[in-house]
């Protein structure tokens, strides 16, 4: 793989960038992103090496032919973010295919085009529509982890037409996440919570193999629970033949008592998150993914709030714990509890991508750079 901070200015100086991102983000969060912080970081330090941008993105997963132009999944409310974070002009290009022209004659710096999802190439990892995308610039960096377990247009087939390049952003989510993939050190507690455990299967399967506890929350604790014959009520829960093959391992623990409401269970309790944070305050590895209680009301936010608590004295206490925190409303719940995350601990952009990248399956996209 070739690394974009690894190129001279001279390379990179008077060139437009086709630059992937991922800002597939909701509307209350676009100002308050974990994946807009880091691609404005990329931009402005491409904007430095002299270079013109040109960001590619996708946002949600409108149908190509149904929802084209659905104005809710348009990329044109990000135009005023960047140019207040960025102060510079940035040119909206509402047709990627028409854009070519455009952008080349122009004297502004920074483009952002439309949905690619608004194009039924994008998700079909067509050539074609690959070759125009390509059309817009010299050089392609791929700067969307988050993104990056899809096999699509401007994530694969681009990169067979102009030379291709890791981001910075992707760079570190690659560094960070290996450290701990290759060579976990131990105490090693995994969280998991979340709403679906059949999401995480595979994140679980290596959980299993490399960690030394691993402490449940949220719809994945619900449906161990169900399993252990304790009643859940009205929980949010799935089949408890999707975790079949873990009830023999003991790593695996489930929460001691819960926060109840009208007969569902909403959080871990009292009792529950003391223990998950005795846990944390003995690893020298944390890796985090997915809430433990429903983060977006308060009352249900106390258990997650502990273990974040316990994390972060972990983490400054002792500056050789590692700690990896992934999923979009982890990492949401976290940048809005704390302003300054100590160095050790890494939060990722990604949600689907991370579990992928953790569970040792290769990304698409990041094959299509090697
Ligand atoms: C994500 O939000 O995880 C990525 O943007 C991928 O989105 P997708 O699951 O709709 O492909």
């Amino acid at each position: 793989m070739k690394f974009f901070t690894q190129l001279k200015k001279s390379e990179i100086q008077g060139k437009t960038i086709i630059l992937r991102v991922d800002f597939d983000v909701h509307d209350d969060d676009i100002s308050y992103s974990l994946r807009v912080e880091r691609a404005l970081e990329t931009i402005r330090f491409m904007r430095k090496m002299g270079a013109r941008i040109v960001i590619l993105s996708h946002r949600g997963r409108p149908d190509p032919i149904l929802n084209k132009g659905n104005k809710k999944l348009s990329l044109r409310p990000f135009v005023k973010l960047l140019e207040k974070e960025l102060k510079e002009e940035v040119i909206f290009i509402p047709d990627v295919l028409k854009g070519k022209d455009g952008i080349s004659q122009s004297d502004k710096n920074i483009f952002l085009c439309e949905n690619l999802r608004f194009y039924e190439g994008e998700q079909k990892n067509n050539k074609t529509f690959a070759k125009q995308l390509s059309l817009l610039g010299d050089v392609y960096v791929n700067d969307a982890f988050a993104n990056s377990h899809r096999a699509h247009a401007s994530m694969c087939a681009i990169t067979s037409y102009l030379p291709s390049y890791v981001g910075p952003a992707l760079e570190q989510e690659i560094h960070s996440l290996d450290r701990i993939i290759k060579k976990p050190q131990h105490p090693f507690v995994a969280l998991v919570g979340g709403a679906k455990v059949s999401d995480k299967i595979e994140l679980l399967d290596w959980f299993i193999s490399h960690a030394d506890t691993i402490l449940t929350g949220g719809g994945v604790a619900n449906t161990f629970l169900l399993w252990c014959g304790y009643s859940i009520g009205t929980s949010i829960h799935e089949s408890i033949t999707t975790i079949k093959k873990f009830i023999s391992y003991p790593a695996i623990q489930i929460p001691r008592d819960t926060e109840v409401q009208k007969s569902a269970i909403f959080d871990i309790g009292p009792k529950t998150a003391a223990w998950y944070a005795q846990e944390i305050s003995r690893a020298h590895t944390i890796v985090w993914n997915g809430p433990l209680g429903l983060t977006d009301i308060p009352r249900f936010q106390k258990g997650s709030r502990s273990v974040w608590r316990a994390i972060l004295k972990r983490a400054t206490t002792n500056p050789r714990a590692v700690v990896i925190i992934g999923g979009g409303e982890t990492v949401s719940f976290i940048r809005k509890e704390t302003k300054h995350i100590p160095h050790n601990v890494f939060l990722s952009a990604g949600g689907g991508a991370l579990l992928t990248y953790i569970s040792g399956t290769k990304l698409p996209a990041l094959e299509a750079l090697t």
